[in-house]
């Protein structure tokens, strides 16, 4: 099928164009909002055009050519990677994963709003990041009635077409059709004190509608594609992962034996990765059936569950799809079709729904403190990583917060297990387990000082486990403060030491 034959409204089907005319219609130092949530659902064609436009009118020597580029979350190479690469990207936000502009942020040549992805619309609508002068989305088709089949993705594209002053279309007939009916776009969103509850009390819940509302008038200009979404294949677990994948399985058993979890679990939400994925595989090798997930993104571990049965219904924003895995889902999108619904960001990462659903939230981290403060985004305290993403929405709302990370980096020359974060993304109390390959500390309803003695005993590499313990009894004996012990002079020491000799 065509991108045009997708194009049923005939008012939009007018202003069908290339992508390099598009990309002319883009102002320099326009903020815009592009779709795209991970590897799916980007704008695939005026990104690349645009970046083209701005590369040669910068070597034409005029005043530089700059956007401010918001989106869902991270996008791919084509959107993120080709934009930073010719200097195009003043300002980025909220999210991103891309090795160039990783760069261009920790060499100081961009700016970086790292946002908690449920917040972006409210920030948006709010006024706090000035207009929005073009919205860039990509769907999967038109309809007669102007309303628009949303991609394999939904994010901030609800808000971007509600805020921007333009909006541009790319119809990509890649996408498949029949992901039409899987999408919940909700309406009934306000600013404070204008807000009422959200009417969802089950990830399998409807409040919404299949389509996108988007004013024809708003449109200046609509362009084909036929591209598929880029996500990186997927490793296979490795022995470190299953291990952290052994632990939460154990804890979960024996969390449902003393009656704190029902044998289906609490909704489940899991970041991305390959500890994450070792956790969905140990699950769907286990009892488990008929469990849920209210999560950001449908990986490739869910598909098996959903197929399995161990998963009945996975609510999320965006597929995050390997090769292998969105073959499979294209293949078999029949049996999928009812049991994944795609939500905008501001409702699958609503702190609101995360608390009363009582969401089980696993993700990776860079570092934790032996109290356990949560550094997720820092290396070494000044160099960003990705970006906080949506972990803080469903730590600090959901039931459960469990976070992973094998126990060292750089072949050992770096303990995950420090005495002080060297930047905090999730305190000590938004942070209930911390696991990696040696063990799990469940840190509810302990004290800092038993926070202290769990961690390192469960969690430290064998390694660094003598100069934790140390470090901890130093601080205990300083005659300082009881509560917290530190050694403020050591505390960040071994970060220091890292940045100087290379290793803790
Ligand atoms: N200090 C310095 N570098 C560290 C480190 C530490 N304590 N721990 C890990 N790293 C490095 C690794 O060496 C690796 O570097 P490389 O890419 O140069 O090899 C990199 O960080 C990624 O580590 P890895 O072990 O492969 O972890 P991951 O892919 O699971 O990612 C996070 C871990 C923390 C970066 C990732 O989970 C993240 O971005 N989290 C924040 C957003 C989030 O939670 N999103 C999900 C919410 S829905």
């Amino acid at each position: 099928m065509s991108a045009t034959s997708r194009i049923l409204c005939p008012t939009l089907k007018e202003r069908v164009m290339s992508a390099e005319q598009a990309a002319e219609l883009i102002p320099a130092g326009a903020n815009i909002g592009m779709s795209g949530f991970t590897g799916a659902g980007y704008p695939k064609a005026v990104p690349k055009a645009l970046a083209e436009r701005i590369k040669r009118v910068n070597a034409e020597g005029n005043d530089p050519f700059r956007i401010s580029l918001w989106t869902g979350a991270s996008t791919a190479p084509e959107l993120d990677g080709v934009l930073a690469e010719v200097d195009g990207i003043e300002m980025r936000l909220p999210f991103q994963s891309d090795p160039i502009c990783r760069n261009k942020i920790n060499t100081g040549t961009m700016d970086y709003v790292d946002l908690h992805l449920s917040e972006v619309s409210q920030y948006a609508w709010s006024g706090f990041l000035g207009k929005m002068n073009i919205a860039l989305i990509e769907v999967a088709g038109i309809r007669e009635d102007g309303k628009l089949i949303p991609s394999s993705s939904i994010g901030n594209n609800k808000t971007w077409i509600e805020q921007a002053d333009k909006i541009i279309l790319e119809v990509n007939s890649k996408q498949n059709i029949k992901l039409e009916g899987m999408h919940d776009i909700y309406y009934g969103t306000a600013l404070p004190p204008n807000r009422k509850p959200i009417m969802l009390t089950d990830p399998a819940d409807r409040i919404g509608e299949f389509y996108f509302e988007c004013p024809p008038e708003k449109v200046i200009a609509v362009v084909e594609t036929n591209a598929e979404d880029r996500n990186s294949p997927f490793k296979a677990p490795d022995a470190v992962s299953q291990k952290i994948a052994q632990h939460i399985l154990d804890f979960f058993e024996r969390e449902i034996e003393v009656g704190r979890l029902p044998k289906e679990l609490l909704p489940i939400q899991s970041g991305v990765g390959n500890i994450p994925n070792a956790v969905l595989e140990g699950l769907d090798a286990g009892p488990f059936k008929n469990l849920s997930a209210f999560t950001e993104v449908i990986q490739d571990g869910m598909l098996k569950m959903l197929k399995s049965g161990t998963l009945g219904v996975a609510s999320a924003t965006a597929f995050s799809l390997s090769p292998e895995g969105l073959k499979e889902f294209d293949e078999n999108i029949d049996l999928y079709h009812d049991k994944i619904i795609l939500r905008q960001q501001d409702i699958s990462n609503n702190p609101e729904l995360a608390r009363r659903l009582g969401i089980i939230a696993m993700n990776g981290m860079i570092e934790a403190d032996i109290y356990g403060n949560v550094n997720s985004t820092h290396v070494m305290g000044t160099r960003m990583m990705n970006g906080i993403g949506g972990s803080g929405d469903f730590a600090r709302n959901g039931y459960l917060s469990i976070f992973v990370s094998p126990s060292i980096a750089k072949d050992g020359a770096i303990s995950s297990i420090v005495p002080m974060v060297s930047h905090v993304d999730h305190t000590e109390h938004d942070v209930k387990v911390i696991v990696t390959e040696h063990g799990l500390a469940d840190l509810r309803g302990l004290s800092p000082r038993q926070r202290a003695r769990e961690i390192i005993n469960n969690c430290a590499d064998p390694s660094y486990r003598p100069a934790l313990q140390d470090y901890y009894e130093r601080a205990l004996h300083s005659g300082r403060g009881m509560h917290t012990p530190h050694l403020l002079s050591e505390a960040l020491s071994w970060h220091e030491r890292y940045e100087n000799e290379g290793h803790m």
